[in-house]
């Protein structure tokens, strides 16, 4: 029987296995182990690459996010809005700097931030908004963007799964006060380890995040605010630097597999992210909705096709987030899309074998 993983890093690993031995073995003849150069380089060509005008690496998403909020000087007393659904990652950013998330609940089609809540949760303590383009999918940008600029709120763009997805013709990324990626291994651009940025057209945050995640260092060994450490590593840039010649390509063939997705698996039983017109998904995942999930996931794991859940537990639910007094039924929708979300594989290797045989099996699934 024809198994078919979650996802098979070492396939793209082979493709390109002398470009990135070699970039790596370069890195450590230069030394240039944290931060310098290579990371320098790679900003450069990640910037353009999305049309902003810096990028400030870093070594996760998580710190990308952590260092935004910091940039934006949010704090103790603040409030930041976000969806439910999302990544534990985005929420802890906010926790890390004393601030109080807010969560609102998902579109019942797009499962991305449902704006139409977002107004309730206004207050003068609210300070930003993070959107997040969950799974590849932009948020509706426009109408999140009319809320901040209406109630003078910082826009975050949580980008870390949406590499190269357009909204309106542009990359997303480019809309917020900041955006935030990670280069987590398995995105669609991923690193060899721990890696992100933030990206912005303004200077002043782009010099202090700089500053800030090297020590707060404004020459060697003088410091005069707190600072981090989370340069991004040079062998995490250089890797990145190769791969980005890669991701449009990618990106087209992740496409591709979502498009036979979207046309071959006709299973009244399943229910796909609704795509608004005017923007591209990244495809970082295919995720489906099915009722009794957990007998899906068995039936496709029975077939030899392996399938994951983003996520099981949402946001407001999580333990380390009781105190904030959510309970079941205060985001209906966000709950019910976490009971039902099954994802399926999507990576550009994926071959046509074991594509069609993914819309077969699930098509014959009958609940
Ligand atoms: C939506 C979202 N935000 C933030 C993060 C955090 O990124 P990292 O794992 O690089 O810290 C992730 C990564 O999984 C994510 O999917």
């Amino acid at each position: 029987m024809l198994k078919i993983p979650f996802l098979n890093l070492y396939l793209q690993y082979r493709a390109i296995k002398k470009e990135i031995d070699s970039a790596i073995q370069k890195v450590i003849e230069d030394s240039a182990f944290s931060g310098g150069k290579y990371v320098a380089k790679f900003e450069k060509q990640f910037a353009k690459y999305i049309g902003i005008k810096y990028a400030v690496g870093v070594n996760s998403g998580t710190s990308a996010l952590h260092l935004a909020l910091v940039a934006l000087g949010i704090g103790k007393g603040d409030e930041v809005i976000m969806p439910g659904n999302t990544f534990i990652a985005t929420v802890w950013a906010v926790s890390y700097v004393g601030a109080k998330p807010v969560f609102v609940d998902c579109n019942p089609d797009t499962w991305q931030i449902d704006e139409t809540r977002v107004k309730g949760q206004i207050s003068n303590k609210v300070k930003a908004i993070i959107g997040v383009h969950l799974f590849g999918q932009p948020f509706d940008i426009e109408k999140v963007l009319r809320i901040c600029r209406k109630h003078k709120l910082y826009l975050i763009e949580d980008c870390a799964q949406a590499h190269g997805a357009i909204y309106k013709g542009i990359k997303v990324g480019s809309y917020g006060d900041l955006a935030c990626f990670s280069f987590y291994p398995g995105k669609n651009l991923g690193a060899y380890g721990e890696a992100g940025a933030v990206l912005t057209n303004n200077a002043r945050y782009a010099e202090r995040m700089s500053r800030l995640r090297n020590h707060s260092s404004v020459k060697k060994y003088q410091h005069n605010e707190i600072g981090f450490n989370m340069r991004m590593d040079g062998i995490q840039a250089a890797v990145l630097s190769i791969k980005l010649k890669y991701l449009d390509k990618w990106n087209r063939r992740r496409k591709e597999i979502a498009n036979i997705y979207r046309t071959k698996i006709i299973n009244p039983l399943i229910k796909m992210q609704y795509q608004p017109s005017g923007s591209e998904s990244a495809y970082h995942l295919f995720v489906v909705t099915s009722k009794n999930r957990d007998k899906f996931i068995k039936f496709l794991k029975k077939n030899g096709i392996e399938a994951l859940i983003h996520y099981p537990i949402p946001c407001h639910l999580q333990q380390a987030y009781q105190d904030l007094g959510y309970k079941r039924g205060d985001l209906p929708v966000t709950e019910e899309f976490a009971e039902n979300c099954v994802s399926l594989p999507i990576y550009p290797e994926l071959e046509k074998q074991a594509i069609n045989k993914i819309c077969q099996v699930v098509n014959r699934y009958e609940g």
